[in-house]
């Protein structure tokens, strides 16, 4: 598979898009050292220094309906988590929809884009942030207590290469697992890695908040969320686990 290696970049989800509108194959990767306009969910930015992260975006052409799309992110949870718990043996578990954390705190986000027609998808472009080696005094303020990297959850610094091997590894794995037998295994992997099933949760949802115990996701990836006064189904939102 092709790699495009860039010292630094604005961002790796927007050259992979732009490489995928080019008609570029499925499996290319596009990593940087830095990314001086690293974008997050939300128009959120994402903080990416030098040589200190894995910032990667995936280009992949999957035979799925547009609908599916969310669950490419499902799916890279799931293959990101199990490469950080193989490479560092941290007890690290996956926040619906799409963070990796540990201790509460984020070591990964997932930034999926996408470009379809109406019943096909053109492509889908999977973008990952890992912090690797960030020490903590090194993340800017604002971002001390939410963030953490995979060398504080390992206790010694990570080989970004060993990690990304193993990262590209088990994509492949679960991608190829979805495509023959659909996304039923994969968001079974997903639900015995995440953290967020069995806790008290506030969901964010588009134009409302509420509160609930998070008990399950349903076969598109929507999270199911008992308030109470009945189950609520969310399929795109925030979700912060209550302490
Ligand atoms: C999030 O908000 O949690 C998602 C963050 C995604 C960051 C990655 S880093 C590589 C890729 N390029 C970007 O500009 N963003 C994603």
């Amino acid at each position: 598979k092709e790699i495009r290696y860039f010292s630094e970049i604005g961002s790796t989800n927007n050259e992979a898009k732009r490489l995928a509108a080019e008609g570029c194959p499925e499996g290319l990767i596009v990593v940087a050292e830095a990314q001086s306009t690293g974008r997050g969910r939300l128009a959120r930015g994402w903080f990416s220094p030098f040589g200190k992260g894995i910032w990667l975006s995936v280009v992949l052409r999957p035979p799925f309906h547009p609908l599916d799309a969310p669950k490419c992110t499902l799916m890279a949870a799931v293959a990101l988590t199990k490469a950080i718990r193989k490479v560092t043996e941290a007890p690290c578990g996956i926040k619906w929809p799409n963070d990796i954390l540990y201790e509460g705190k984020k070591l990964v986000g997932i930034l999926t884009e996408m470009s379809a027609e109406m019943d096909a998808i053109n492509y889908v472009v999977i973008g990952m942030g890992i912090n690797v080696n960030i020490a903590p005094e090194e993340f800017p303020p604002e971002l001390r207590d939410i963030a953490t990297s995979v060398a504080a959850a390992a206790g010694r610094p990570v080989s970004r290469l060993a990690l990304l091997a193993e990262v590209l590894a088990e994509l492949e794995t679960v991608y190829s697992l979805a495509v023959r037998q659909g996304f039923g295994p994969v968001l079974d992997e997903w639900r015995k890695l995440t953290i967020t099933l069995g806790q008290q949760v506030n969901v964010l949802a588009p134009g409302e908040t509420f509160a609930g115990i998070a008990v399950n996701i349903d076969n598109e990836g929507a999270l199911l969320v008992d308030t109470g006064q009945g189950v609520r189904r969310i399929l795109a939102g925030d979700v912060t686990i209550r302490p």
